[in-house]
């Protein structure tokens, strides 16, 4: 495996950086996670976008243009000869003094790692998961906004250990309201009565960019959609449930707290988008190339 560090392809054992990175150190930084089928990266534009969005929100000037950005993504698979492929783009502050302020920081650590993409068991997909609501809340947006994918996920790793706890594969986190937020590493959907639902943005969750291609899918084909604040209760008596991101693409959900939803197996409405999200993948590739 050829790792991207600064500029330069390493092998994984040289892929190596300074214990005084404020990544390091205090978590700071940001990173995306892409899925590349067919040796192209899928939604390239929409992470970039939000990378960019996550840089603005630190004040973390990216030492490369989103193209190159690009360019450096692509390359990854070129070298490692991949096609459906992990991709995790990582930008740190960089090596600097020990202490918070970031002016310390000369130059950003910019770090690609893109390895063969395993496949979820089929179960995951025939059977469905289930899922913990877990204790610990999502931050809140004025402490540490979730719309900003940064690499300090220590409020993320408490839900997934409490989830881990309680046997469930994935913990749902509530926002400091009681209103379902979303995964650990995943946006949260539900089918009632043929309606759509998934928490707003103003929840205080990160803007998927799973989440939002399942949207658009949902809207093409004429699934009313309701982006709105959502109840544990609504949740348990869901016709459906499903989580999304990137590589897990749509998720079912079968059992939230021991309690199975929707009848204890995957529902129409989920089939119907997965199976639609997964022929858009292909037209969408064609289209970024063209
Ligand atoms: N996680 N919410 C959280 C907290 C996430 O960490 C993620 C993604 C999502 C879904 O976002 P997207 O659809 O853009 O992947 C929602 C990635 C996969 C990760 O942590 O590697």
């Amino acid at each position: 495996m050829l790792v991207y560090l600064d500029g330069h392809f390493v092998a994984r054992e040289q892929a190596l950086v300074s214990v005084f990175d404020h990544g390091f150190l205090y978590g700071d930084g940001i990173y995306e996670t892409m899925r590349a089928y067919e040796g192209r990266l899928f939604l390239l534009k929409k992470h970039l976008a939000r990378l960019k969005h996550s840089a603005d929100a630190i004040s973390l000037r990216l030492p490369l243009s989103l193209e190159k950005i690009g360019e450096a993504l692509n390359e990854s698979l070129i070298v490692n000869k991949l096609q459906d492929a992990y991709v995790r783009l990582h930008i740190s502050r960089g090596p600097g003094d020990i202490g918070l302020d970031p002016v310390s920081c000369a130059a950003p650590t910019v770090v690609i790692v893109a390895k063969p993409f395993h496949d979820y068991p089929e179960s995951y997909y025939e059977q469905g998961i289930n899922v913990a609501i877990v204790k610990t809340r999502r931050n809140h947006p004025l402490a540490l906004d979730p719309s900003i994918k940064g690499t300090n996920f220590l409020n993320n790793i408490l839900a997934k250990i409490e989830s881990l706890k309680a046997g469930a594969y994935e913990g749902i986190m509530l926002n400091w309201r009681g209103h379902v937020a979303e995964g650990t590493i995943s946006n949260i959907f539900m089918i009632k009565r043929g309606i759509l639902y998934t928490p707003n943005i103003d929840t205080g969750i990160l803007e998927g960019v799973t989440r939002n291609f399942v949207l658009r899918i949902a809207k093409r084909k004429k699934i009313p959609v309701r982006e709105t604040a959502i109840l544990p209760r609504n949740l348990f008596a869901a016709d459906e449930c499903f989580i999304t991101n990137t590589t897990m693409e749509i998720m079912p959900v079968t059992t939230i707290d021991r309690k199975t939803v929707g009848g204890g197996k995957p529902g129409p409405f989920t089939a119907l988008l997965h199976h639609t999200y997964r022929k858009e993948i292909h037209a969408c590739l064609k289209m970024q190339a063209s």
